[in-house]
């Protein structure tokens, strides 16, 4: 087979298989024994293995920029086998008005280095429709329950805008906790202040008042219990299905886990901890089993990277923001608990890759001729995550010393773009949703 731009040879697929794949404009072209091709990459039996979609970051930039910004934090993505991110709109200022909507789509083709998308946000009043059509992914995440820079949205607008977003048959994110009225100043209190309960509870509350059936995700989703929320919920919603000659409730309900919610308990930190601090939080050791064993059941891995300096988090507890820097360690920690048997390959591929592109309408990375050529080279060994090796400007990690395997080399659109810890030239392509409409 001739005319790939590029040929990897002897890679092992993730059903062991090896094999040598081509590439062209961007795309596979060609799986199986290969002679030629502009230029070819030996690469002994190394896992390939599609590239990541976190559907779940934030980004930052402007006047944030010392926690994050386009470019630190897609250098992190793809260092970590991220070749597309889903921005969230809690920026400042907040993404609810098309105008800032259109100035971050700027600002990301400026200074990005990988795929985005960018989601919109809502607050009573916002003209949805004006940011759909300026190019919005999703809607979201919706707070129903306040969270760093994210104000809740009353369950009253939040109703009035599930179903807008189900007219435009958009798909709206969501934040689900309820908030207690302590000012925790531990760990432990900070998770009874939002309680498994409570998220739960958050999960039932917004179906109950998705009155039109609007699609809806539900992001970092932290317990088992929320999760049973969900399940019970998609069960109502089949009785109904088939109960009804109209199936205009046959609405699509999916949700993610975080890595650090998998990983990590409140009990491996010290009390006081702040830059363990996030919401939803982290749980015991019990609940945190407990989300495991709801692995088979879950949609998406996603990170919900979301920097702060290590200088924003040493302050009282109470006033430290919340939220976790992770976009690079997510593949790398899971593919560690791959070579552990925890979970397969093939489960990791599904959440972290092919359910998010699925689930927002975006053209998967795959091994089947015409699919999108994003992949990822990884070594069989593992280190140890070493914050003073991640990109992200937070420059530091929870994750510190756990187990992880790192990509050597990241093939995006069909290029090397990253090999061996160097960068070469990777570049932003924008993902809008469904909705944009290039005249507008
Ligand atoms: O801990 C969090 N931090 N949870 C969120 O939902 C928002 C995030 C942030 O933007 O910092
Ligand atoms: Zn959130």
């Amino acid at each position: 087979m001739s005319g790939c731009d590029l040929a990897l040879c002897d890679v092992a697929l993730p059903d062991g298989r090896r094999t040598d794949i081509g590439f062209k404009t961007g795309k596979v072209v060609h799986i199986g024994a290969m002679e030629q091709a502009d230029e070819i990459v030996r690469c002994h039996g190394m896992m390939l293995i599609p590239a990541a979609t976190d559907m779940h970051v934030h980004m930052r930039g402007g006047t944030q920029a010392e926690k994050e910004d386009w470019h630190s934090g897609t250098m992190s993505a793809i260092a970590g086998g991220v070749t597309l991110v889903v921005d969230q709109p809690n920026t400042v200022p907040a993404l609810t008005t098309p105008s800032h909507f259109t100035r971050r789509v700027k600002e990301a083709i400026t200074d990005a280095c990988c795929g985005f998308a960018i989601n919109a946000g809502v607050v009573p009043g916002s003209d949805l429709s004006s940011l759909w059509t300026a190019g919005a992914m999703a809607f979201g995440e919706l707070f129903a329950g306040p969270s760093s820079y994210g104000e809740t949205l009353p369950a009253h607008d939040l109703s009035i805008a599930l179903q807008k977003i189900r007219h435009m048959e958009g798909l709206a994110t969501i934040h689900a906790e309820v908030v207690g009225p302590s000012n925790p100043i531990t760990l432990v209190a900070h998770d009874f202040n939002r309680t498994p309960t409570g998220e739960a509870d958050a999960v039932r509350k917004v179906c109950q008042i998705n009155f039109s059936g609007c699609n809806l995700h539900f992001c970092h989703m932290s317990t088992g219990l929320a999760i049973d929320a969900i399940m019970e919920h998609r069960k109502q919603l089949t009785g109904l299905e088939h109960g009804l000659s109209n199936s205009s409730m046959a609405y699509r309900t999916s949700f993610e886990v975080t890595p650090h919610h998998l990983l990590l308990s409140n009990q491996d930190f010290l009390p006081g901890d702040t830059l363990a601090k996030v919401n939803p939080p982290l749980r015991d050791k019990n609940i945190q089993q407990g989300l495991w064993n709801m692995w088979d059941r879950i949609d998406v891995i996603a990170s919900d990277h979301a920097p702060h300096t290590a200088i924003e988090k040493t302050v009282d507890f109470s006033d430290a923001p919340s939220g976790i820097p992770g976009v690079e360690t997510m593949v790398p920690l899971l593919l560690a608990e791959v070579l552990r048997r925890k979970l397969s390959v093939s489960s990791l591929i599904e959440k972290v890759s092919r359910r998010p592109c699925e689930i927002l309408g975006i053209p998967p990375a795959g091994f089947q001729p015409g699919e999108r050529a994003d992949f990822v080279l990884y070594p069989r060994e593992t280190t140890r995550v070493d914050p003073g090796e991640l990109h992200s400007r937070a420059g530091w990690s929870p994750f510190a010393g756990l187990p992880a395997i790192f990509p050597e080399m990241v093939i995006m659109e069909g290029r090397i773009v990253f090999q061996n810890g160097e960068f070469f030239n990777p570049g932003p392509r924008w993902y809008p949703g469904r909705g944009y409409d290039i005249v507008g």
